[in-house]
């Protein structure tokens, strides 16, 4: 056994919900505003339509272990966190809803997936379930980072699609450290935790790469006809310029590095964070 016990708050700030966080996505007028690439699109909104469901699973695991917390200073970590991420849930739904209205259905896709989110919530322990949500908000921190550091807002996306997603990235980087303290003040570290952790970084990276390939597939399926370059440029965008997936691979793998800190480019960090947010 190499358990050790682990009580030091990472998170360098007090965490703000900012409530008052409303986008109006009256003014998006079709489902392909990004680039002008039907790809790239499909590819944040796929992104948006799981998000209500995974955010649900997050909000839920910590919601369980809250009682646990009480008199720690992680107690103020975990509210914040889950009302972060209910305004995230809120937001998106308000964007999945105009999408719905200009013509996108992904009621079964997604009916499949939450199917599949509540089997695994039945039969997981809440310290199986914890690691899920630590290996999960690693995922969307790695995707976040990638898309702040890569300078997205100067990219071509509706206004309005482009300031959910930054703010969003914003407060995943914010709240990045938050589940794994929780998990390793209940549970301690140590070689065994490790495992736990790599064993559902994959089948959750599994679960989610599945459906939102399914969910861009099905969304292809209900849009106009791809034009001659635009999956090159797709996947240009993620591998080579600016490299989001890879610049997100590089990020998730660095969580099995010994040596792999939440906050070790605090600076970096603090100032995507700060200039992000005169952006929303
Ligand atoms: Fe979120
Ligand atoms: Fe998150």
């Amino acid at each position: 056994m190499t358990t050790t016990s682990h009580n030091i708050r990472s998170t360098p700030f007090e965490l703000q919900v900012r409530k008052d966080t409303r986008f109006d996505f009256s003014s998006v007028d079709t489902s392909i505003h990004t680039e002008g690439n039907l790809y790239t699109s499909h590819f944040f909104n796929a992104l948006s339509l799981v998000a209500p469901l995974t955010e649900g699973m997050l909000i839920r695991a910590i919601r369980k272990a809250q009682p646990m917390l009480e008199g720690s200073e992680f107690a103020n970590d975990a509210k914040a966190f889950i009302g972060q991420e209910a305004i995230h849930t809120r937001e998106h739904r308000a964007f999945n809803k105009r999408l719905e209205e200009l013509g996108l259905d992904a009621k079964a896709t997604l009916e499949e997936m939450e199917q599949g989110i509540k089997e695994i919530e039945a039969t997981k322990t809440l310290q199986e379930h914890l690691a899920i949500v630590v290996t999960g908000e690693h995922i969307i921190y790695a995707f976040t980072r990638a898309l702040l550091a890569s300078s997205h807002r100067h990219f071509e996306q509706h206004d309005t699609v482009r300031a959910l997603f930054i703010w969003h990235s914003l407060e995943e980087m914010e709240h990045q450290s938050v589940c794994d303290d929780i998990y390793k003040h209940l549970y301690g570290t140590g070689t065994e935790h490790r495992v736990l952790y790599y064993r559902s970084l994959t089948s959750t990276g599994n679960l989610l790469g599945r459906i939102v390939v399914k969910l861009i597939r099905s969304l292809l399926a209900q849009s106009r006809e791809p034009k001659k370059g635009e999956l090159r440029e797709f996947i240009s965008w993620l591998v080579r310029t600016p490299g989001m997936g890879t610049i997100a691979t590089k990020e998730i793998l660095s969580f099995f590095s010994p040596r792999f800190n939440h906050w070790s480019r605090l600076e970096e960090d603090q100032k995507l964070i700060s200039t992000h947010l005169k952006h929303i």
